[in-house]
């Protein structure tokens, strides 16, 4: 077979990709060597900085099909037949490590959706926990310092990841999912994702809905005991990678049902639970699930670079039909991720392939920046209004106006009827099988254990007696059999 020719960033042949030009044979090397110059400097900057948080992470693309009549919810044009399909991209990720880590680690993972559809892309960033630690965007760099390497021994702490805690008590919720049987999965594959924040859907009349997104896992549940991760660890840090890519491969592809929990918006005052609280689920009794389609994966990355490291997801990308809740986080979020794109990727990064819409074309007066590719024709103008043909809006509101009262001012967040800070990590707890009980304590006391200062373990141990009182008897007991050992 017949090589192609190794040519130079500009096109021109390389004579030599094994020696580099010398000043006779064993003398210094000529500055004159643009290929050997240009291959260093050009590997000198082959890294990008990784994400702040969820730096690791697989992607594959799919289609998601509609499979359930939504019309009477949202209008929203990719939801609006049965049979319609979209392609999508997903980014599976962990949360707290660097991306030297590992995959099998006790951990939520994100679960980034991109829907390219043909009102544009729409990003549904969420993870695989309904519910999440803070409640408050004000906490989110706070609480991801005291997950990640301390500064001073370059290591995770258990004394900055439970002091944090101490301080969170809206965060035993999501601790007692996290130190639960899900949380380690064995694979991407095996896991649920939510949308875990609340979202307004808007139908056709105009009618306002809020709504939960759930996606459940075909493959089925599994989940790693922590002994089992260990292990993996050992063996394979990029199970989680390892396993995505060949089962795409040998064509076995992974697929997700996706479900709404669906609220009338004139039944959010009112709710037990602040429907905008990240820290809570909406019981099913409460409001059921509907089912709304299907999400497949059949289609691995061709670089992992260009498409995954690359891939930008953005919770303020929404399509018409579907916009944000009050959700404090949620309204944090929308901020954060493309401040961060434009940070780690810059501020053209919406013209790259993965990113760039697929079913439409973006048409603006954004202009120019670093790496810029997309421009349009020589008469285009490059501002609006004008006398010409550019593009102009569509005077259609995209959602739902939503009804505000009060004052300006650093609230808490409202608490409704049944709202508190345990209820519902007690719910959780009194879910679990004995033996699933068993294990959430030897978790949890095995990491709270090790924390250095007495009164940082007892409000935590406060935390899980408020949440129900044998858990808290049991945690207690562990820890004290720990620390005595
Ligand atoms: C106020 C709270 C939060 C802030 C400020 C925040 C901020 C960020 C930032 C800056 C990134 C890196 C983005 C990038 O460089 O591409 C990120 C990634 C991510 N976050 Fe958050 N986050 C918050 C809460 C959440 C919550 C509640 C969820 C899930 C429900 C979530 C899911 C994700 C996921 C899945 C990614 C990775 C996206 C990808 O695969 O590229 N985050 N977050």
């Amino acid at each position: 077979m017949a090589k192609r020719v190794l040519t130079t960033e500009s096109g021109a042949p390389v004579a030599d990709n094994q020696n580099s030009a010398t000043a006779g044979v064993g003398g210094p090397i000529l500055l004159q060597d643009q290929h050997l110059l240009e291959k260093l400097a050009r590997f000198n900057r082959e890294r990008i900085p990784e994400r702040v948080v969820h730096a690791r992470g697989s992607g594959a693309y799919g289609y998601f099909e509609v499979t359930d009549d939504v019309t009477g919810f949202t209008r929203a044009d990719f939801l609006s037949e049965v049979g319609k399909r979209t392609e999508t991209f997903l980014r599976f990720s962990t949360v707290a490590d660097s991306l030297g880590g590992a995959d099998a680690v006790r951990d939520p993972r994100g679960f980034a959706v991109k829907f390219y559809t043909n009102e544009g892309n729409y990003d549904l960033v969420g993870n695989n926990t309904p519910v999440f630690f803070i409640k408050d965007p004000i906490k989110f760099p706070d609480f991801i310092h005291s997950q990640k390497r301390d500064p001073f021994t370059g290591r995770q702490e258990p004394d900055n990841v439970w002091d944090f805690w101490a301080h969170a008590p809206e965060a035993t919720h999501q601790v007692t999912w996290l130190m639960g049987d899900r949380g380690i999965p064995a694979s991407y594959r095996h896991m649920n994702g939510y949308g875990s924040h609340t979202y307004q859907w808007t139908n056709a009349e105009g009618e306002a809905f809020f709504v939960k997104y759930h996606f459940k896992t075909n493959q089925g549940v599994r989940s790693l005991s922590a002994e089992q991760a260990a292990e993996l660890v050992g063996k394979d840090a990029n199970s989680h990678q390892t396993d995505l890519l060949q089962a795409i491969e040998r064509g076995v592809n992974p697929s997700w049902t996706l479900y709404v929990q669906v609220m009338p918006a004139a039944e959010a005052a009112d709710y037990r639970f602040n429907p905008f609280d990240l820290t809570k689920v909406w019981p099913h009794a409460d409001y059921p699930l509907r089912r709304v389609g299907r999400l497949v994966l059949d289609r691995n990355p061709d670089n992992v670079f260009a498409e995954v490291e690359q891939a930008a997801f953005s919770p303020n990308n929404f399509v018409p039909g579907i916009g944000p809740s009050p959700d404090k986080m949620l309204q944090g979020r929308l901020f954060a991720y493309a401040d961060a794109h434009r940070y780690r990727l810059g501020v053209n990064h919406t013209q790259l392939p993965v990113n760039a819409p697929k079913a439409t074309q973006a048409d603006n007066y954004g202009r120019d920046g670093l790496h810029a590719t997309r421009y349009g024709s020589r008469h285009d103008k490059n501002y609006e209004p004008n006398s010409y043909a550019g593009p102009a809006q569509t005077d259609a509101a995209l959602g739902a106006p939503l009804a505000i009262h009060g004052w300006t001012g650093t609230y808490e967040t409202a608490a409704h009827v049944k709202d508190d800070d345990f209820f519902q990590a007690g719910e959780l707890y009194r879910l679990m099988s004995e033996d699933e009980k068993g294990r959430l304590v030897a978790n949890i006391a095995g990491g709270l254990s090790q924390v250095t200062r007495d009164d940082v373990i007892e409000k935590n141990l406060a935390h899980f007696h408020a949440a129900d009182a044998d858990y808290g008897r049991r945690v207690e007991e562990a820890v004290r059999a720990l620390r005595e050992d």
